[in-house]
């Protein structure tokens, strides 16, 4: 069973290989997201039927809808953290947890699908740091037991992240320590620990008071503006969005009803839908 996001046990973010790990070949200018047919039902209720769209590599990508129309349940799906009912995902051209053999949708071994989602990082609204142990040691804990890197050098590359998110003096802390913000920027740290291909950040700043969302989305804006990462987020910071995504995704009803530039669908949507979803958080 997938982990889920609101377990004792946080899922880690997990994410590409580095270093001495070999890169997955991938499929040359593959998009590093594509749902293919995708659907996804709970019991009987059909969340997501027959959605396509791809993600370029390098692309920031803002999903936008009302509530319920799907935004979470897609992060979760490419985090493989909810089991695809139907269609298919792709990571760089790759199935990620079901292929066609000969018209067949077959299941990939877990195996195959565990060794991509090390590709992928996540970020939830609720930071799910791991509450027994330190902020550096929820930070090591996926480079040293899933990308098998030493106690040092993980150490090393924590400290230069959380130098990066501002919280060098918090590293010996536990997060219960530590404010909202602050737990959210570790979390930030923990996933890029993993150096990954693609992150994703569902709503990462709903959870915070007011004054605590300017530094989380101000470590956003640096990751943005000094990687190549593909981003895939969810957030109702409309002028952040603005700021860092190429491409914004209006759902309804768990299809995409309109995309664009955030230009073209903040300031001219063709969708009255849109127009009154937009005022409704604007
Ligand atoms: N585990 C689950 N079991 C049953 N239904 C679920 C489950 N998770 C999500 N859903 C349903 O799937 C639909 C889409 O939920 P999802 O969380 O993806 O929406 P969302 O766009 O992220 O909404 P919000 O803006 O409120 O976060 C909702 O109708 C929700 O009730
Ligand atoms: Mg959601």
């Amino acid at each position: 069973m997938p982990p889920t996001e609101n377990t004792s046990s946080p899922h880690i973010g997990a994410s590409a290989q580095t270093g001495a790990s070999p890169h997955i070949d991938t499929e040359a200018s593959a998009p590093a997201i594509e749902f293919k047919d995708v659907e996804k039902r709970f019991g009987k209720t059909t969340v997501l039927e027959n959605l396509n769209f791809t993600v370029a590599p390098g692309e920031r990508v803002t999903l936008i809808g009302p509530s319920g129309s799907g935004k979470t349940t897609i992060l979760r799906l490419v985090m493989t953290l909810e089991e695809l009912t139907g269609g298919y995902i792709f990571i760089d051209g790759r199935p990620l947890t079901f292929e066609d053999r000969d018209g067949k949708r077959v299941e990939l071994p877990k195996k195959t699908t565990r060794a991509m989602t090390t590709r992928i990082g996540m970020v939830f609204q609720q930071f799910n740091l791991f509450p027994n142990m330190t902020v550096i040691e929820n930070i090591i804990e996926a480079p040293i037991h899933v990308l098998g890197k030493s106690k040092d050098e993980a150490v090393a590359d924590a400290k230069s992240l959380l130098e990066r998110v501002g919280l060098s003096e918090k590293a010996d802390e536990h997060p219960t320590r530590l404010s909202g913000g602050q737990q959210q920027r570790v979390a930030i740290a923990r996933a890029l620990a993993m150096s990954p291909e693609i992150l994703l950040l569902d709503e990462v700043t709903s959870a915070l008071d007011p004054e605590l969302v300017g530094d989380v989305l101000a470590v956003l804006r640096d990751i943005a503006e000094t990687t190549d990462i593909t981003m895939l987020l969810v957030t109702h910071e409309m002028q952040f969005a603005r700021e860092v995504s190429d491409r914004v995704m209006m759902f309804d009803g768990g299809l995409v009803l309109e995309e664009g530039p955030p230009d073209l669908i903040f300031n001219d949507p063709s969708h009255e839908r849109t127009r009154s979803f937009l005022s409704s958080v604007l």
